[in-house]
């Protein structure tokens, strides 16, 4: 099974400014994601990506919104349709005219899986928030206390163990990290506050 998307251009320039409204959005994700564990991420996913917008990027509300809807959408397929993630919703927001730099975002959360590059900072840190945001969150589960008093030097040691959920690529978050330009610690530092709300 291959997920290479095997294109380079995503939407139509035309659509530049287009977006879903946080309602459509919304029903779209209900509509495509039933697994609440998916939704719960993809939900976390949105709020660090609309956080860091507003804070680091100093972006006004409609440009948070373009970050945060990015985040809330980019696993959509993955529940009904994994062997086509992440085509399927590609082409939806295509098809609803939706501006590209939103859809190249989601295009390129996955570099070594979909085989296209992160190029701007929502593309990048797309790609640091999605794997990171899961491991921290799967760490909640397992303290009594979940994010309460959570450290940033407990996070470090489970990224270091092998066994702890396994499936999280260590490599693929030091290239993200490395792509995003941003330090690991501080991303983890950003997520643990953010996810604690
Ligand atoms: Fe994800």
């Amino acid at each position: 099974m291959s997920l290479l998307l095997n294109r380079s251009v995503f939407g139509n320039p035309e659509n530049a400014g287009n977006v879903l409204s946080k309602e459509e959005a919304t029903q779209l994700l209900n509509d495509w994601v039933k697994n609440e564990r998916l939704q719960l991420h993809m939900k976390q996913v949105a709020h660090l990506m609309k956080s860091w917008a507003a804070e680091q990027e100093g972006l006004d509300e409609a440009g948070q919104w373009r970050w945060e809807m990015a985040g809330l959408l980019h696993d959509a397929d993955w529940d009904q349709w994994p062997e086509q993630h992440c085509k399927k919703i590609i082409e939806e927001l295509e098809a609803r005219n939706i501006d590209p730099e939103i859809i190249r975002a989601i295009a390129s959360h996955g570099p070594n899986h979909f085989g296209i590059e992160p190029e701007t900072k929502m593309d990048k840190m797309l790609f640091a928030f999605d794997e990171l945001s899961g491991l921290i969150h799967a760490y909640s589960l397992m303290r009594p206390e979940g994010y309460a008093g959570m450290e940033l030097k407990g996070v470090k040691k489970r990224l270091k163990e092998k066994s702890f959920a396994a499936n999280v690529n260590r490599e693929e978050i030091a290239d993200a990290m490395n792509r995003a330009g941003v330090e690991l610690d501080v991303i983890i530092a950003f997520i643990i506050e953010k996810q604690a709300r």
